[in-house]
Formats: C-alpha cells, structure tokens, sequence
C-alpha cells in the first residue's frame, strides 16, 4: 500500500515538475536541474559526500559519483533511494531528513532510467525580481540545507533578512555565486547554480538587494 502511494506521488510529482517546453516529453526529470541541486544541497556537507571528504567513499555532486550509488529503473534497489527512507537514514541528525517531494523526484528520475539529462532552460525574466517571491526560493533550493538550519555551515545563515544582508554586504553572496576569488565558491563541492538564477540573485543586488 505504502510502496503505491509513493509511486503515485513520484508519477504525480514527476508530472508537476516535468519541463515546461512543449516538446519535451512530459513526465521527464532532469539530473541536472532537478535532481543534482537536491543532493547537493542535503548530502554534500563538510565530513559528507562532498568531493573533499567523499564520506564512505561516495560523493553526490557529479553524474558518475551519484550512479555508483544507483540501480537504474529500480529505485527500491538504489541505495541512493533505500539510505534516504530505511534506518539510519540520511542525511543524519542534525540535518534534515528530505521531504517527500524531493524523495519523488530522485525516485523518479531512478524509475526512468536515472539519466545523465539537463531540461531546455526556461525563459529567464529578471524584471521585477522581489526577495520573497524570486530569490528566497532559490536559496532554499540550492543553499537552505546548508545555510539555513539550525546548524548552518561555516555559520554562514541566510535565514532572516538581516543575517542575509551581511552576505550581501561584503560582497560574499555574490561572489560565492559566481566563483569569484576570495570567495568560496557555492554551492560548496558542486558546480554553479544556474545562470538564470544566478541573474536574478544579481538583479536583487542591483536593486538595493530590498526586503520585499
Ligand atoms: C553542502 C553545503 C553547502 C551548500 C549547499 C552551500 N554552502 Fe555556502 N558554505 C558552506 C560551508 C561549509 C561554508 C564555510 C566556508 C567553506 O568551507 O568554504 C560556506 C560559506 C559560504 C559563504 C561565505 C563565503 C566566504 O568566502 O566567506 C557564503 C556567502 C555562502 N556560503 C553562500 C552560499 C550560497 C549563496 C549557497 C547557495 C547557492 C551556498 N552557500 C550553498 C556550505 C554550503
């Protein structure tokens, strides 16, 4: 019963989330837009499977290393799926377990094959960019697992404005986001966010970086 709830929900979710172009198929989910931030950002900590430390040997931010931990078209057989869901389950305490939804998306993209795939980016508006609506979302995304819990790494917080804004303010925000020296580059251990949302941290930035 359970296993065909969860199946409903992948196939649900995997709908919901299927690229927005008309001529791509439908239910697909994409490795690199859909399923690498979400790893990256719950399992690459420091001491975890970040290419530094590559904890138990396996580290999730790139194609090959996550599908050593893959049985393609069987997620029930990936421990990559079984260690999110089965005891103890990663990520460990303090970190947040991942919620349901992400656990679809990894489940699904298992179910179809576990591919090496990117989506057609989508148009990128960076008109009227607000913080609530445009930027907080993508930090969650890409950087909530790490910087916005109650043990965030390198004490780095984004989780109130104010925390937020001194980031802004010495210029790290941006730089870590575009890899530029001295900063650390981010998302710590994985290639770079996406250049539309990196655009639309930017535009942020250029407009006084509001909390709107
Ligand atoms: C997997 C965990 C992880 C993720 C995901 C992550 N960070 Fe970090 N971040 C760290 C750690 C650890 C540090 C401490 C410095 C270091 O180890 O490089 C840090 C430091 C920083 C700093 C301070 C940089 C400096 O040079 O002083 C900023 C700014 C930052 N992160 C922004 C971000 C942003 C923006 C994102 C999302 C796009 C992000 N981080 C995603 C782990 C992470």
């Amino acid at each position: 019963m359970i296993i065909r709830k969860i199946l409903l929900i992948v196939f649900g979710i995997s709908w919901l989330i299927s690229c927005k172009n008309e001529t791509a198929d439908p239910v697909e989910v994409c490795f690199e837009r859909d399923v690498l931030p979400i790893l990256s950002n719950s399992c690459a900590y420091n001491d975890c499977h970040n290419p530094d430390d590559r904890a138990g040997g396996i580290q999730l931010t790139t194609y090959n290393g996550v599908l050593r931990a893959v049985t393609p078209n069987n997620y029930r057989a990936s421990k990559l799926y079984t260690s999110m869901v089965t005891f103890p389950v990663m990520p460990p305490k303090p970190y947040d377990r991942l919620g349901v939804e992400d656990l679809s998306i990894i489940a699904a993209w298992i179910e179809q094959g576990a591919k090496n795939n990117s989506c057609p980016p989508a148009n990128c508006d960076t008109t009227n960019v607000s913080l609530s609506a445009d930027v907080r979302p993508i930090l969650s995304k890409y950087c909530g697992g790490c910087h916005m819990t109650n043990n965030p790494q390198g004490n780095v917080d984004f989780r109130t404005y104010d925390d937020l804004r001194i980031y802004v303010d010495d210029g790290s925000l941006t730089g870590s986001i575009n890899h530029i020296s001295p900063w650390s580059q981010m998302p710590k251990g994985s290639g770079k966010i996406p250049a539309c949302s990196i655009n639309i941290i930017d535009a942020w930035l250029h407009n006084g970086a509001l909390n709107n």
